[in-house]
């Protein structure tokens, strides 16, 4: 019975795929004999096609499609309560040797994983349609197009998946007719129906695998429906697997956003940034400068690959095609261009809640609470409940071409020259509003030492600070170490002459009230203006131990309503917490061991020199 359901499932392959590819071919039919589906249904990528899995999501009932007028052709879905995160804890990086993963990842040896994972995997489909979706990240016209195929049982996350990245017929004819090699990413949920079992809205499984194979390229994600978990072109391919492609090949796979800044004087510099997840990428790739004359443009909110062109240049693209975005804190008032963006429609939204009008609603949306809504969790609520009405990691997942402020650029396949990096994290003290590193090495040593407060984008305490290097913490596709010199061999590679520059933002330190005491969000491009003005060799400056920061007349504040006394705890640097600081760095460097690079011990005590310590 069962081996003739495998033989009906393989003529059933072989009958309708619409590739010969048969590296491709091959392993499509071995998933479906090891995870057993229903049916197997290519994806072509059409909008026709997405409406109709759409409509089959809302006719079960695991799709809510809204009827505000605001929100055209768009859909609010709702996870499993246990599903809403990335599980940094469940996550592998399975390289053949235990030292290539390092201490920032979890490690198991590969065959024992894969063995694992193929109980896991066996029948996991049963009662579902297993969907083939093949994919680039970056553009297909690239002269070596980063291809993928995500095998999933989740219409979920096809549908995620075309909003995030390039999918369909196209790519897969181009990957079939040169035969190129393409990053495996199987997934599942987790939750197979046996006859006549019901379906829940959200299946997911309580047992989760993140699993990267770096060497193999490869990719296995199983029983989280959770966009860092399961939409596998994301995190998994374009950073980890990514980040170890471009150690082997002479790169960087960053999780950054990146914007094209034109001053005034229509010069044009691109900033790309690297912070931690929910601390600010996404809001700052959709900016709305509020100093008069500056123009933003966004090539991307989260990840940048990064290649040296002929001319050792840095050039960089972003290899997504979407925004899947933090909902909470995202409102007219903050973030206008992620709203005008939102307002075109096709977007889905995961863990918002519902207004009665058939919108949806997060904290922050606007100033002023509905009167009535109704949860993520799907309870009735008022502006006296106890429970904030979206999680916290409630998203949007819209069209990245959406936003009137793409640049040009965005489209071109050798990417945009980059003139400076931000790093930046959530620091109520110590790091100050804007740093400007020594040199290229001094902003290596700031990325590596990077720290962050937790946020609900992961599990884990929110509010706890933890490092975070380069915001690379969770993605690092290899041993950390080895990723901090990959970054140190750039300038060996291109020329001092020819690194951007490097800067430590903080958008979040706070005031003896407890209070943030900077803006913000739109008043960011103050500091912009001010990195801008340092690239070209003006902007006033103090030079601390940290490295050059803003003088207390050097950014400019025209129209912008703050107290001394909050601009200064802003801007400042204090020795204090400095002295504070060192030790935890110690601390954190003890945890690469061997693998420190020498020249992290050689500015971290250059750094203590400076601050007048041993
Ligand atoms: P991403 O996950 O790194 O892309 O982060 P987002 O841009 O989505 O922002 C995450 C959260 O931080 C949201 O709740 C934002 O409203 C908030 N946020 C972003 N930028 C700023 C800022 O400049 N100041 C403050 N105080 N909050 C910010
Ligand atoms: P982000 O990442 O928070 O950096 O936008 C998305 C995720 O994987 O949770
Ligand atoms: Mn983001």
């Amino acid at each position: 019975m069962v081996e003739n359901a495998a033989s009906n499932l393989a003529a059933q392959i072989e009958d309708t795929a619409p590739t010969k590819y048969k590296a491709l071919l091959d392993w499509v039919r071995e998933t479906a004999e090891l995870t057993q589906p229903d049916s197997v249904y290519w994806v072509n990528g059409s909008q026709e096609e997405y409406d109709r899995i759409a409509q089959e999501m809302v006719d079960a009932g695991s799709l809510v499609r809204l009827t505000d007028p605001q929100f055209p052709n768009s859909y609010a879905a709702f996870s499993d309560p246990a599903d809403v995160a990335r599980v940094e804890s469940r996550t592998f990086i399975c390289s053949e040797k235990e030292e290539d993963a390092g201490f920032t990842n979890n490690w198991k040896d590969p065959a024992e994983m894969k063995s694992i994972l193929n109980d896991a995997f066996d029948g996991a489909m049963r009662g579902r349609t297993m969907y083939v979706v093949p994919f680039v990240m970056g553009p297909l016209d690239a002269k070596d197009p980063k291809y993928g195929v995500e095998i999933t049982d989740s219409p979920y996350v096809v549908l995620s998946m075309r909003i995030m990245a390039r999918v369909g017929t196209d790519v897969l004819d181009k990957m079939s007719e040169t035969e190129a090699f393409f990053v495996p990413a199987l997934h599942s949920v987790g939750a197979p129906l046996e006859a006549g079992q019901e379906d829940v809205t959200w299946p997911s499984n309580d047992t989760k695998w993140i699993v990267h194979f770096p060497e193999e390229r490869a990719i296995v994600s199983y029983g989280s429906g959770y966009g860092g978990n399961a939409l596998l072109g994301k995190k998994a391919y374009s950073l980890r697997i990514a980040s170890a492609m471009a150690r082997d090949e002479g790169w960087m796979a960053e999780h950054m956003l990146i914007l094209k800044l034109t001053s005034p004087e229509g010069k044009s510099y691109t900033i790309t940034g690297a912070f931690p997840s929910a601390t600010g990428k996404t809001n700052l790739a959709l900016i709305d400068p509020t100093l008069e004359g500056w123009k933003a443009e966004t090539l991307g909110d989260d990840i940048a690959w990064i290649t040296p062109d002929d001319n050792n240049q840095l050039r960089v693209v972003n290899p997504e095609y979407g925004f899947f975005g933090v909902a909470p804190g995202t409102g007219w008032h903050t973030n206008p261009n992620a709203m005008r963006a939102i307002a075109k429609g096709n977007t889905i939204f995961t863990n918002v809640a519902l207004t009665p009008e058939g919108g949806v609603w997060w904290e922050g949306l606007t100033k002023e609470k509905p009167a009535q809504l109704t949860d993520w969790l799907g309870n009735d609520w008022t502006p006296d409940s106890e429970t904030p009405a979206a999680h916290p990691n409630s998203r949007f997942c819209t069209p990245i071409d959406q936003t009137d402020m793409l640049a040009d650029e965005y489209y071109d396949p050798e990417g945009i020259k980059l003139d400076a990096i931000l790093f930046g994290g959530r620091r109520d003290n110590a790091i100050p509003l804007v740093t400007e590193a020594r040199s290229w090495q001094d902003g290596v040593f700031k990325g590596a030492t990077l720290s962050s407060a937790q946020t609900a984008a992961a599990e884990g305490t929110v509010g706890v600070v933890r490092r975070d290097p380069m915001a690379m913490l969770p993605f690092i596709g290899y041993a950390a170490g080895d990723y901090i010199q990959n970054w140190l061999d750039m300038e060996d590679k291109i020329g001092t002459e020819n690194m951007p520059q490097i800067f430590l933002v903080n958008w979040f330190r706070r005031n003896d009230q407890g209070k943030f005491s900077w803006p913000g969000f739109g008043e960011n491009s103050r500091v912009l203006k001010w990195v801008v003005e340092r690239l070209e060799g003006k902007g006033d400056g103090v030079e601390t131990p940290i490295g050059v920061v803003p003088t207390e007349d050097a950014l400019d504040l025209t129209g912008l309503d703050i107290s001394q006394d909050n601009l200064l705890n802003s801007i400042s640097f204090h020795a204090e917490e400095w002295h504070d600081e060192i030790p935890m760095i110690e601390e954190w460097f003890e945890k690469f061991g061997d693998k420190l690079p020498a020249a992290m011990s050689e500015e971290l005590q250059g750094l203590k020199n400076r601050l007048g310590l041993k």
